[in-house]
């Protein structure tokens, strides 16, 4: 097997690689004078096993990943299996306005057509991966977050919105502290409003949970809610940090103690690393086989 860092697939590619004690493909990535890419496989991977790691995210990364899976069919992949760690797109998955696409789905489709797997981080949803024509795979980030947060003395798991809940009861659970959840409405892409709700925070150590950190709006008006109620120190936790804009400005100004990622989109709060989930799940779901097996 062959594992395929593209340009977004770092550290996670090379943290599969090291562990399944697998080579890196050898690419070349670069783009002509107008602007398209050019992309190359230097091995030969002729009925062998890829695994192309790539975040389909920001919109020209989903180009990169459509051109290394048709690479590696072209090149004659035995088994091409696309671990898209950080699925770009994700939250438009529905017809929220008539005339809208479902992003989701049309991009889980042409992901589809030159591969025979596909492995992903907390999806927005879980029914996103019906929407792959090919089997489709998820793993969860929380109980690695809920490791780190252990280590924090954390005493309160928080759900910005009720999508996040059970990701917070999970992570309370592990931990062993209460949670709850408050209701959220979003009024546009960059606002949204939290109704208040009365929590037992005061003096205590809370960590609110989610699967993505944008803008940083929901996260800011959150924190602010537990400050309002006395809440010692907040930390925010998510898997895929995408920190637009001044997010991690308005983290802080809101009084945010720490933040906390992991590696699905790397930056500097990425603190969580992914590879194992991703490789537990490839071997738990028959994709891969263990090594010596
Ligand atoms: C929405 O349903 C997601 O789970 C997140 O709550 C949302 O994407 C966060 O976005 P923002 O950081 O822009 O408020």
């Amino acid at each position: 097997m062959y594992i395929l860092a593209g340009s977004t697939g770092h550290p996670i590619a090379k943290d599969i690689a090291n562990a399944l004690k697998e080579p890196l493909v050898k690419t070349t990535i670069k783009r002509f004078p107008d602007d398209e890419l050019y992309v190359r496989i230097h091995d030969d991977i002729a009925d062998e096993s890829l695994l192309i790691v790539q975040t389909t995210y920001p919109d020209a990364k989903i180009i990169e990943l459509l051109l290394w899976q048709n690479a590696a069919r072209e090149a004659g992949a035995k088994q091409i299996i696309t671990v898209i760690p950080y699925f770009g797109y994700s939250r438009q998955d529905k017809q929220f306005e008539p005339g809208e696409p479902i992003s989701a789905k049309a991009l889980a489709e042409h992901i589809s057509l030159s591969t025979d797997r596909i492995c992903t981080i907390d999806p927005h949803k879980e029914y996103l991966l019906d929407f792959f024509k090919k089997p489709a795979i998820s793993c969860s980030a929380i109980p690695a977050i809920a490791d780190y947060l252990k280590t924090k003395d954390i005493d309160f798991i928080l759900a910005p919105d009720k999508g996040a809940q059970k990701k917070a009861e999970q992570a309370a659970k592990q931990i062993g502290c209460k949670s709850d959840y408050l209701e959220k409405r979003r009024l546009d892409g960059t606002t949204v409003e939290i109704k208040t709700k009365t929590l037992d925070i005061t003096g205590k150590k809370v960590a609110i949970i989610d699967d993505i950190i944008s803008t940083g709006g929901t996260m800011a008006k959150a924190i602010g809610e537990l400050k309002k109620q006395g809440a010692k120190e907040v930390r925010v936790a998510c898997t895929h940090g995408l920190f637009i804009d001044n997010a991690k400005k308005k983290l802080r100004n809101a009084g945010c103690t720490e933040i906390i990622a992991t590696d699905t989109i790397k930056n500097e709060y990425s603190k969580v690393k992914t590879a194992y989930l991703l490789i537990k799940s490839l071997i738990d779901g028959e994709t891969i086989l263990p090594k010596n097996k």
